[in-house]
């Protein structure tokens, strides 16, 4: 690319040149023949002619006119009506003095002749002929001038031009190379800090320049980024770590319970409670194993989703009813709260799931007696779905974490509430795969409120693009 900007420069370089030395050449023309039409003039002011002789006045003791003079006389050539040459100087007589025919033919011509004249020598001067009125006789005049000067004067400017330019022109590029360099610096400074960053070595970031300009912005874009990778990176360590530890224990459980009734159980019954055990870690383990695979399927985006318009109000009814016996051995009060018209557009199976799982959580972390309120309401604009308690509450050091993968607030009182920590991973992702944001508010010991607001999906969007099934009739009217 250098290279092509390189040639095409020389070549305007070369094209600049070419203009300037015609344009030069043409105004020192005009500029001579104007001189050569005043000194033309000037001649009668000093020439007399007496019949066949020249007389030139002027004052010899001004050494001006004297030179003046002097020029004019230095191509000169007067001859009369008949071609006879009265005055001819010496560079005109050596340059050639053209034969009494054609002087005699110029004279009739009565108009201005310009021409150019060529000494053998080759030096060229300009001439101007024109036809001067004496008394009743008519002369020929020609006055000239060398073109030497101008000749010089383009030659030298043209050689300058020559020479400066491809000097100044080394010059510059060298400047412009020195300033790409520094400006490229910072851009190789990155690069070469970007390259140092691997997946063992997340810790390092781009140190930006506080300057302020669209390299900073590039880099703290670029930090972002790894910042988002070292997160996700330690994440999945994490979960690879907890995924473990989860497997474990139970297969602990399992070998211990096993063993210890392999050494110590006598009786039938011993055996039978010992294996009845072993069993209920080992589905624990099965459902532990299912939910992870199921979630790491719908994270990795293998779940499709319908996009049905699901009328949430009703939702809510449906599962809150389901769980009504339960919550009712439990002596909780359940109860739905449901507007009309909150109709979400997705997937049916999801978001009972979804409302299931916040339910499950409401009524495990609630002791008997406690009030659950499931709601599903339009909440300035946005569908909103609140499940909300009168349970224990989420510490606020375990809030941040309770979405996470196998999380679980520690609990000391409720040994039986041993969960797997995958429900509100799954009531987070079926959020997210509807557009939707869960906020949670807690107090320990007094409840919680998880809050899920989804996009709404107006009257006269339903029906338009999904739906399936019967529901969808009265949803519509
Ligand atoms: N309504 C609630 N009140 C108090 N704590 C809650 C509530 N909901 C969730 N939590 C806390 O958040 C943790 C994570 O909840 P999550 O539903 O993901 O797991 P889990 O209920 O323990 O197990 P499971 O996978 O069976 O649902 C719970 O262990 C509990 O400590
Ligand atoms: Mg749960």
């Amino acid at each position: 690319m250098s290279l092509s900007y390189g040639i095409a420069f020389v070549l305007l370089v070369l094209a600049v040149g070419l203009v300037f030395r015609s344009t030069l050449r043409s105004s020192m023309y005009t500029n001579t023949t104007e001189v050569l039409e005043q000194e033309w003039a000037a001649v009668r002011g000093y020439l007399q002619i007496d019949g066949n002789r020249t007389v030139w006045f002027f004052d010899r003791n001004d050494s001006e006119e004297a030179f003046f003079v002097r020029r004019l006389r230095r191509i000169f050539l007067l001859a009369d009506s008949e071609g006879n040459v009265l005055e001819v100087s010496e560079l005109y007589a050596k340059a050639g003095v053209e034969p009494r025919e054609v002087l005699k033919r110029m004279v009739g011509q009565h108009k201005p002749l310009w021409r150019e004249l060529r000494a053998p020598d080759g030096a060229r001067y300009l001439v101007r002929t024109g036809v001067l009125v004496e008394g009743r006789k008519e002369y020929l005049l020609t006055v000239g001038r060398t073109l030497a000067d101008n000749e010089r004067v383009l030659d030298r400017a043209t050689k300058t031009y020559y020479v400066v330019t491809p000097i100044l022109i080394v010059i510059f590029s060298l400047l412009g190379w020195w300033i790409a360099g520094r400006a490229l610096q910072p851009l190789n400074d990155v690069t070469a800090a970007a390259s140092q960053i691997t997946g063992t070595n997340l810790k390092l970031r781009i140190p930006a320049r506080a300057t302020g300009d669209e390299l900073d912005h590039l880099i703290e874009r670029f930090n972002g980024m790894v910042d988002r990778l070292e997160h996700s990176l330690i994440q999945a360590r994490q979960f690879s770590a907890d995924v473990s530890h989860e497997l474990r224990t139970p297969l602990t459980t399992i070998r211990g319970e096993l063993e210890v009734a392999l050494m110590t159980a006598t009786s039938k019954e011993e055996y039978q409670e010992a294996i009845a055990q072993a069993v209920e870690e080992a589905d624990r383990l099965a459902k532990v194993v299912r939910a992870l695979l199921q979630l790491s399927q719908a994270e990795s985006g293998q779940v499709t989703l319908a996009r049905e318009a699901v009328d949430v109000g009703e939702l809510v009814e449906a599962v809150v009813e389901r769980f009504a016996v339960q919550a009712e051995a439990m002596e909780q009060e359940m109860r739905a709260e449901t507007q009309a018209g909150v109709v979400v557009r997705g997937d049916k199976l999801q978001l009972d799931r979804l409302v299931t799982n916040l339910l499950t959580n409401a009524m495990k972390y609630t002791p008997e007696k406690g009030r659950i309120r499931a709601a599903a309401k339009v909440v300035e604009g946005a569908a909103v779905i609140e499940v909300t308690d009168t349970g224990r509450g989420i510490p606020a050091e375990h809030l941040p974490h309770i979405f996470d993968r196998l999380y679980r607030a520690p609990d000391h009182t409720r040994d039986q509430l041993r969960g797997l920590g995958l429900g509100l991973s799954f009531v987070n992702w079926i959020a997210r795969e509807h557009g939707g944001r869960i906020d949670v508010r807690s107090e320990p010991g007094r409840g919680s409120t998880f809050t899920v607001t989804f996009p709404l999906v107006k009257k006269a969007e339903m029906g338009a693009g999904g739906g399936r099934g019967s529901g969808e009739a009265h949803l519509v009217g």
